[in-house]
């Protein structure tokens, strides 16, 4: 199957009608893209965890199309978990509830909580509108990558991952890049299990409440595994000054040696240019500009052939939380 165009109502037929006999089917959210099952369907959710070599333990989010869909897989919706997809839905908040039995398990990968987003990208809209009214409850969907890889952000992506196989629905690039803010709210008090582009700030004053960080009592959970979101480069991030550092005493065998299968990157907010011979990667001075071209431009890096990557530290400050939550574990991925 090639990529067909989102915007077309015959291939987003096609493609509610492949979901609905139980195939994959890759889609655009306004995040990254989603490798998507039926979720109601457990040997169809086998199928996505088979293609992205992802160890089936580990659980899924499942896309709805609004909160009466979610109550198809909930077993009650605690009221903190309301609050938040009444602020954020539809939009790149994720929340953990409650499963309800019978339905989801595969997607759950056993736990008896279920992840739920209601996608705002409205090709995602129109496959689960359709989806839904070919009797599909709702569609599991994990990044569109293979396991620990960094999550495509554009249809070309997935098909370089996945082969020309797969049906993948173009809708353009994703407009956040990064993927989902992830709020358990199963366990009495709501616990941020990874950040988004929405700040701390914002999920807090929706929920009304505090947001804790994770104790270790949660599941495995690949998108919070340490080393996770990984190009095929090594990257070190590095504050400014070090960088700087770096770049002055590279020895010149070493800028001699950064080319053809041994390059290496410089990834930076702040510096205009770099020794002849490496690659400069530009960082956007925005949070929400850097999230969206951040794994486009790990992408790019290694297509190029880039084997290391030194990343300026992105600003301490909220906004940017993150983009370093996933530079982060790119870098942990190296070591
Ligand atoms: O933006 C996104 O969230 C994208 C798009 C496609 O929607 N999806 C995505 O899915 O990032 P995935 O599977 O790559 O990451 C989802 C994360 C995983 O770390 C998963 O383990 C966690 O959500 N998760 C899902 N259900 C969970 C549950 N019941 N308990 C704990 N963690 C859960
Ligand atoms: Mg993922």
């Amino acid at each position: 199957m090639p990529i067909l165009a989102g915007s077309d109502p015959a291939a987003l037929d096609a493609a509610a009608e492949a979901l609905a006999r139980g195939e994959l089917v890759a889609l655009p959210t306004e995040t990254v893209y989603g490798l998507g099952a039926r979720a109601d369907d457990d040997a169809a959710v086998a199928a996505i965890f088979a293609a992205k070599g992802r160890p089936s333990d580990h659980p899924l989010i499942v896309h709805v199309s609004d909160a009466a869909q979610a109550e198809r897989f909930a077993a009650g919706l605690p009221p903190v978990a309301r609050r938040l997809m009444e602020a954020f839905w539809p939009g790149p908040l994720t929340v953990i509830v409650p499963r309800r039995e019978g339905i989801g398990t595969a997607a759950a990968g056993g736990q008896d909580t279920i992840g739920l987003r209601c996608p705002s990208h409205p090709v995602a809209r129109a496959l689960l509108a359709r989806a839904q009214a070919l009797g599909v409850a709702g569609v599991a969907a994990p990044s569109a990558n293979r396991f620990g890889r960094v999550s495509p952000t554009r249809a070309s992506h997935v098909a370089d991952e996945f082969g020309a196989q797969l049906l993948v629905l173009d809708g353009g690039d994703c407009d956040v890049g990064i993927e989902s803010a992830i709020v358990d709210c199963s366990r009495g008090r709501p616990v941020l299990l990874r950040p988004g582009v929405l700040t701390s700030a914002q999920i807090e004053a929706a929920a009304g409440e505090p947001l804790h960080a994770p104790d270790g009592s949660a599941p495995r959970a690949s998108g919070t595994l340490e080393q996770h979101y990984a190009p095929h480069a090594t990257v070190r991030l590095m504050p400014l000054a070090q960088l700087r550092t770096a770049l002055d005493v590279l020895p010149a065998d070493a800028l001699r040696a950064s080319k053809g299968s041994n390059k290496l990157a410089v990834y930076s907010r702040s510096l205009a240019s770099v020794p002849r011979g490496l690659r400069l990667a530009r960082m956007p001075a925005d949070a929400q500009a850097a999230a969206q071209e951040l794994f486009a431009t790990l992408r790019d890096l290694d297509a190029e052939g880039v084997t290391l990557i030194w990343v300026e530290d992105p600003p301490d400050e909220p906004a940017w939380a993150g983009v370093r939550d996933r530079l982060r574990r790119a870098a942990a991925a190296g070591r």
